[in-house]
């Protein structure tokens, strides 16, 4: 497994393998490693000759108020999950190998980004289209793969690489889920024993909701049915609750064959979203 920390470095090497015929399946990630990157990492073995692992904490995709100087970097131990995983090359820039001094050109995608977590977090799309593109642009990869528990992210890094003509396959892998249903995620291990016991009921909201309307509910009432039982179940900061069409990110219409139905809380201090996907024939997706 190489490591590569200069952009120019892995691009140059990852340039000359193309030139022999090898394929490029990519996982770009923050770091913290969990089962659930490593459910990405499996998936993206198989989809390319040359698998590549991206750990950046993008230091633009945190506000001002938000986590990033506690943002776990456990390096050591996603180096390890990489090797078990069979990765070929760990690209770890550091910032200012993706960020000139006096950076000023961005990605930005106008539509997707705007609703859920664009409207609670505004500008933060716009920060992790730039990061991929610049990613895309050092890493050439014929494949990426990404978790559907970022599914606006997912919709919006898709809208961007049709837009700009990505010449890149992307792949969604369902979320990867503790035993008692909460998501994996880099930021539970912030929740207090408190939190970690009350999350769970995040995941038993959104599976309620998708019960509801496989049941034939009212697709309007359902944000604030998941609003009381998570207010039930002791979660009062909730950023949104919301069914939408899953092609766009509109709001569900009946016609709609695939919905979402996402969540975004704070437990104490820490950020959870999590969402489920819901076809109207009424099966799970
Ligand atoms: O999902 C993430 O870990 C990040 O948003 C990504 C896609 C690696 C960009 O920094």
């Amino acid at each position: 497994m190489k490591i590569f920390k200069d952009p120019k470095k892995i691009q140059q090497h990852i340039s000359n393998l193309k030139k022999r015929g090898k394929t490029v399946a990519f996982v770009p990630t923050m770091g913290a490693l969990h089962e659930g990157h490593a459910a990405l990492l499996r998936k993206a073995r198989t989809a390319g000759d040359i698998l590549v692992l991206s750990i950046f904490v993008n230091p633009l995709q945190f506000g001002p108020a938000e986590d990033f100087s506690r943002y776990p970097r456990p390096l050591k131990n996603d180096l390890a999950v990489a090797k078990k995983e069979k990765v070929d090359m760990v690209f770890t820039p550091a910032a200012a190998d993706l960020y000139a001094a006096d950076h000023s050109t961005h990605v930005a995608e106008d539509d997707l980004s705007r609703g859920l977590c664009g409207a609670v977090r505004p500008g933060h799309f716009r920060v992790v289209t730039t990061v991929v593109a610049k990613l895309f642009n050092i890493v050439l990869p014929d494949s990426a793969f990404f978790g559907q528990k970022d599914y606006q992210q997912y919709k919006v890094i898709e809208r961007m690489s049709r837009d700009l003509r990505f010449p890149v396959r992307l792949v969604m892998v369902p979320t990867a889920r503790e035993k008692d249903g909460l998501a994996m995620s880099s930021r539970n291990t912030y929740l207090s024993t408190a939190e970690r016991e009350t999350a769970p009921a995040i995941y038993q909201a959104l599976c309620a909701a998708k019960k509801d309307i496989e049941e034939g509910a009212a697709l309007n009432r359902a944000g604030s049915r998941i609003r009381a039982a998570l207010r039930k179940s002791g979660i009062r900061a909730i950023d949104y609750a919301a069914v939408l069409s899953a092609a766009d990110l509109k709001a569900a219409s009946q016609t709609d064959k695939k919905l979402v139905v996402a969540v975004a809380v704070r437990l104490g201090k820490t950020r959870l979203i999590d969402n489920i996907l819901v076809k109207r024939s009424g099966k799970n997706i």
